[in-house]
């Protein structure tokens, strides 16, 4: 069984992956900026339908109920870039990581008229910034598995339209990230996913600032992008899979 790091697991997709993962017996590093959204995640995946018996791993998380045999609770702000490497010196994280997956995101609307520095740099701290330094702090453990980066864009990355030049710009700037890794590290499979909407709180927000309703039967489920996500992860290791968009079925 592998050990793999998911920021953003306490969103809709970080947590459906998370789900995933444990339901194949993986050990997991959930990460987030919550302390109580990361506990009750921990909770439902060691007691509910994922609680597997495995061995136990070392502590370190937010709640010590939080952690426990396979699941560990690192609390990480992305959007505080240059703290992460002393972050995760603190917590001491494993010399051998079988996969980092990238989930966290944040995205506002607004116009470039209307968008200001701060909102630019919270989008390119968040989505852009803290992936590629964390990806740098975890290259000696994932080098060691041979591991999977999994970088989940979206396909405002693919293309800009009103209102969405920061989220946009930041995923652009993911998928150049993922690009260049993927050229840099040939022991490691490097895949970006490009969602369309999903069913998330992340899309409830979209279309409360879109002034549109939310059916979340509109969107696709998180459980659908996750388990795209690990069909790549479980990929044949002669191949990688670089990009894949998913979209709504009209
Ligand atoms: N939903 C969509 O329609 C859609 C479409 C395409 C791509 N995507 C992408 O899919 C990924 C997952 O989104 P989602 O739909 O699952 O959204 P979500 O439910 O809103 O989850 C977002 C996750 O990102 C975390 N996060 C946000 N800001 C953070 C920060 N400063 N530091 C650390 N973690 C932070 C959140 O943590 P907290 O619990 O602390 O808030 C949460 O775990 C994102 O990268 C998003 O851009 C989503």
């Amino acid at each position: 069984m592998g050990t793999y790091l998911i920021t953003g697991a306490t969103g809709g997709i970080g947590a459906a992956v998370a789900g995933q993962l444990r339901d194949r017996g993986h050990d997991l590093i959930l990460t987030g900026r919550s302390p109580q959204r990361l506990n009750e995640l921990a909770r439902t995946l060691r007691t509910g339908a994922h609680a597997r018996t495995q061995l136990m791993r070392q502590g370190g998380g937010p709640d010590p109920d939080a952690d426990g045999p396979g699941l560990r609770a690192v609390v990480l702000d992305l959007a505080e870039p240059r703290r992460l490497e002393a972050r995760l010196a603190e917590e001491g994280l494993p010399e051998r990581l079988d996969g980092v997956i990238h989930t966290a995101g944040f995205v506002h609307l607004g116009t470039v008229d209307d968008l200001e520095a701060d909102d630019w740099i919270t989008h390119m701290s968040v989505n852009l910034v803290s992936a590629a330094e964390l990806t740098r702090l975890l290259l000696p453990a994932l080098r060691a598995a041979s591991g999977d980066v999994v970088f989940v864009n979206s396909t405002a990355g693919l293309r800009a339209n009103p209102r969405w030049s920061a989220y946009a710009a930041s995923k652009a700037g993911l998928r150049a990230l993922a690009d260049a890794l993927r050229a840099e590290e040939p022991a490691l499979r490097v895949t970006t996913l490009f969602p369309g909407r999903t069913a998330t709180e992340m899309q409830q927000r979209v279309r409360a600032q879109e002034d549109k309703p939310y059916d979340p039967s509109d969107f696709v489920s998180p459980l659908t992008i996750a388990k795209v996500l690990v069909a790549a992860l479980e990929a044949p290791t002669d191949a990688t899979v670089a990009e894949v968009t998913i979209r709504p079925r009209q």
